[in-house]
């Protein structure tokens, strides 16, 4: 049996795993295993920058951040356009897929990965793909790993500023990644005991977020701390189509959302703000035990289907248990947070104020 495997888009900490997963789970069932890794993702595969691994390359890379196979994001808006030098990239692909005689391709990445991923099943390629990312908007999945991960590090990051925001009276605000969608922060904000969470799915208006600090202060309270998402936007913008945002973003000064929130704040109350932007740290370290856990199980499923040769599937997490969820049906959709979900229901019902 031959496979290959590549890992695409933003990086994530239980990639590795995941890929020890699928391997282990392969080579302990079939005698002849050869793996393929294309290095850089989707890049390796156009231009056939690959290399036959070892079982030694899966050794002890269960706790191991980042990807052994490197990563780049390869936009598939792109992917039907030729590159610089003309070369057609989804001919390359399926070209060197042949060319190396693969049975199967487990390709591990995002939505964006996926929509290629589907793509290259669409053109007769045998395809698995792993969920990877740390915004959790992966559709038809109730969990991606890098996930939990990633809430590790930005609850840290609240909770480092929970303790230096006690000796100061000044508002704090994280940001926390996740694109267009607020899982991590909603997570992450929980967890850190954030007073104010904003994320994409609720639109804020400043007064809201505004009312929500003078209610701590009049509480006794001294502090006010936000996790907002990088994605997080007001009602007023929220409400201009997607042309008439981005021509107002085009003039926008500040260098993210909480920049422009620190400026609103420290003007109307009068009390300093602070930003803390953990960036890619969140995507950095060492995977948390449960996505190690979960990469182990995905990985070893992914194995499963290979072995049974099913293909054109993303190995899913539904209801606690994997699932081999067809590409065709996930491919393109994202998954957002419900604003009229229980959990957002319990967060309210606290006093923790979504800024709406
Ligand atoms: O998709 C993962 C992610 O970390 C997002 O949360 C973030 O918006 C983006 O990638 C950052 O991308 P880059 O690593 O290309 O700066």
């Amino acid at each position: 049996m031959r496979i290959g495997m590549l890992t695409s888009g933003g990086d994530c900490q239980a990639l590795n795993a995941a890929m020890r997963g699928v391997v282990k789970g392969l080579a302990n069932n079939v005698d002849d295993l050869e793996v393929y890794g294309f290095y850089e993702g989707y890049k390796g595969l156009i231009y056939g920058n690959y290399r036959l691994l070892t079982s030694a390359d899966f050794s002890g890379i269960l706790t191991k951040g980042g990807t052994i196979l490197g990563s780049s994001r390869q936009p598939f808006k792109l992917m039907r356009v030729p590159d610089e030098n003309g070369l057609d990239k989804v001919e390359a692909m399926k070209a060197n897929y042949k060319k190396l005689g693969l049975d199967c391709l487990v390709i591990l990445g995002g939505n964006g990965t996926q929509k290629t991923a589907n793509l290259l099943r669409e053109e007769g390629l045998n395809i698995i793909h792993l969920p990877k990312t740390i915004d959790n908007d992966i559709y038809g999945t109730d969990i991606t790993f890098g996930f939990y991960s990633a809430i590790n590090v930005a609850t840290y990051a609240i909770d480092c500023i929970h303790t230096t925001a006690t000796s100061h009276n000044r508002t704090f605000i994280v940001e926390v990644m996740g694109h267009k969608v607020g899982w991590l922060t909603l997570y992450a904000g929980v967890a850190g005991g954030a007073d104010i969470i904003l994320i994409p799915e609720i639109p804020y208006s400043n007064e809201k977020i505004l009312d929500a600090i003078e209610k701590r202060r009049k509480a006794g309270k001294n502090f006010t701390i936000l996790a907002v998402a990088e994605g997080a936007i007001s009602k007023e913008d929220a409400a201009l189509s997607k042309k008439e945002l981005k021509k107002k973003m085009a003039k926008e000064t500040h260098p993210t959302v909480s920049y422009k929130l620190a400026n609103m704040i420290t003007e109307a109350t009068g009390q300093e703000c602070r930003v803390t932007v953990p960036g890619h740290t969140q995507r950095g370290g060492s995977p948390v035990p449960y996505d190690r856990i979960l990469c182990t199980r995905l990985g070893s499923a992914a194995a499963g289907a290979i072995l049974e040769g099913k293909f054109g599937y993303m190995v899913a997490m539904v209801n606690g248990e994997t699932k081999l969820v067809p590409l065709k049906d996930v491919a393109g959709k994202l998954k957002t947070v419900d604003p009229d979900s229980p959990m957002i229901q319990e967060i309210k019902r606290m006093g923790i104020s979504f800024g709406d």
